[in-house]
């Protein structure tokens, strides 16, 4: 089973450009259908995403930041979203493919809470249990491997604020 090796970087972006980055998925109009991961498939994205792999300028100052402050010497994403998180089910899952090892989540807009944030996964003789957990802070990135299960913590908070955030793999 993949290992956590987690990394959390707060101050990722620019202040500047993270509040431009806020400003803008605020006017995302998110919904209703077309772009909903959602399936009866237990193992299916339950979250609105927008692909946002187009934004050039976007796109370069993760690529900046990522080279300058993680170990990864990424060329390019296989996926860039914005996505929003609405309160739901716990969905312990693993994003893997062919193309990419790891992932980032930036943390974008939500409240500064525990369960806003992500819960990460280690096997057991069962199956696998939750065992850690990072919280929602505004400009706060994550890195981890993509093998490693793992939930947006949304569906444990205590209201309905969702979470906005950025989704890579690479
Ligand atoms: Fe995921």
């Amino acid at each position: 089973m993949t290992k956590l090796n987690l990394q959390v970087i707060d101050d990722f972006l620019p202040q500047k450009y993270f509040n431009n980055l806020k400003k803008i998925s605020k006017q995302i109009s998110w919904g209703p259908y077309m772009d909903y991961f959602d399936s009866n498939e237990s193992t299916r994205h339950k979250w609105f995403y927008r692909n946002i792999g187009d934004d050039e300028e976007l796109k370069n100052i993760l690529i900046k930041n990522i080279r300058n402050k993680t170990i990864f010497k990424i060329k390019d994403f296989s996926l860039l979203h914005i996505t929003l998180v609405p309160k739901g089910e716990a969905w312990p899952h693993t994003d893997t493919g062919d193309n990419f090892k790891h992932q980032m989540v930036l943390y974008v807009d939500g409240d500064v809470d525990m369960n806003k944030g992500t819960g990460f996964y280690v096997p057991t003789e069962t199956g696998v249990t939750l065992n850690t957990a990072v919280g929602f802070y505004a400009n706060r990135a994550i890195f981890f491997e993509s093998g490693v299960w793992h939930t947006p913590l949304v569906y444990a908070s205590n209201n309905d604020t969702s979470r906005i955030s950025i989704v890579a793999q690479f």
